[in-house]
């Protein structure tokens, strides 16, 4: 049976009403702190086909604070662990038959969709290509909620490869619901954010730059830089002009916040957690009930909808 219309794929998907609902949920429930109850029996399908951690081990600990489980798959086609290679839609038509939800993460925007469309139950995205990770910008507003108790009329910096972030981007989308004062966008020549995810941002302060410069924000939110081999590695003399240091640490206003969505590379120094602006292990943390929020509302939609076909 295939359900149709609860799908989480992208911050479009919620809109202003319903990001605040989530996280207004996710509120309710870091004070009610549950564990267990209220899904006994429901199977959340984890399938991650790049790497993560946070948003694959944070799904599977929210599932269980609900009383759920979860499954892991994080291997496909040719992968030892499979008895034999097959396509991936072949391979979510069969794990989402086990399923009430899945959270799927997947490096190839065309193969992400392809691997939706063959699913019998709900999807959440985890992480698509560069374009989307919704929950990353979920949690992201709850971290900034929870220092400041709103998300209009923020100062806001975002440092990275802006263009390769997902995070970056739902982040960016997600904020053209909120009036940002000044949204300060930091990133090497050639990796800034695609014109069409700033479409939403009628007459706001927006500043592209290619340099980190920290001074007057209220939240420098730090995406990173790639890791990877080839012309995906930035030279380290850009690495190092887009790292938070310290002494760059020090120029931040009293009461800024710093945020990551993590895993950190080099993009902040280690000596920069002690300080009371580093809100990037507190973002991880609190992300829990954001997950759960967002659970709460897949599983809830799809006990409602109706089936497709069989
Ligand atoms: N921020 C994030 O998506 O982390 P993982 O890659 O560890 O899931």
């Amino acid at each position: 049976m295939r359900a149709f219309g609860a799908n989480l794929l992208s911050i479009a998907d919620l809109g202003r009403d319903g990001i605040l609902e989530i996280l207004g949920r996710a509120e309710e429930l870091r004070l009610e702190a549950p564990r267990g109850g209220v899904f006994p029996g429901r199977i959340l399908g984890l399938v991650f086909l790049q790497p993560s951690t946070r948003t694959r081990v944070g799904f599977h600990a929210a599932m269980a604070r609900l009383g759920g489980t979860a499954i892991e798959i994080t291997e496909t086609k040719v992968q030892p662990g499979m008895s034999q290679p097959e396509s991936l839609v072949d391979t979510i038509r069969s794990i989402s038959g086990w399923c009430d939800a899945l959270v799927l993460r997947h490096p190839s925007p065309e193969e992400f969709q392809a691997a939706v469309e063959s699913s019998n139950v709900p999807v959440i995205n985890g992480g698509s290509g560069c374009e989307h990770h919704p929950t990353q910008a979920l949690l992201d507003l709850f971290a900034i909620c929870r220092r400041f108790g709103r998300l209009e009329d923020l100062r806001i910096g975002i440092a990275g490869d802006l263009g390769g972030s997902r995070a970056a981007r739902s982040l960016v989308e997600a904020l053209a619901h909120f009036s940002p004062r000044e949204l300060r966008l930091m990133s090497p020549p050639g990796r800034e954010l695609p014109g069409s995810v700033l479409a939403g941002f009628d007459g706001a302060r927006i500043d592209v730059r290619h340099d980190l410069a920290v001074e007057g924000l209220d939240i420098l939110y730090m995406a990173g830089l790639p890791q990877g081999v080839g012309d995906a590695r930035l030279d380290e003399v850009v690495r190092v002009r887009f790292r938070l240091t310290r002494a760059r640490a020090d120029a931040l206003d009293p009461g800024a916040l710093i945020l990551d969505p993590l895993p950190r590379i080099d993009e902040i120094e280690p000596e920069v957690d002690a300080l009371p602006a580093a809100g990037y292990f507190a973002q991880s943390r609190e992300a829990l009930f954001v997950r759960c929020a967002v659970l709460e509302r897949v599983l809830a939609r799809e006990s409602t909808v109706l089936p497709r076909d069989a």
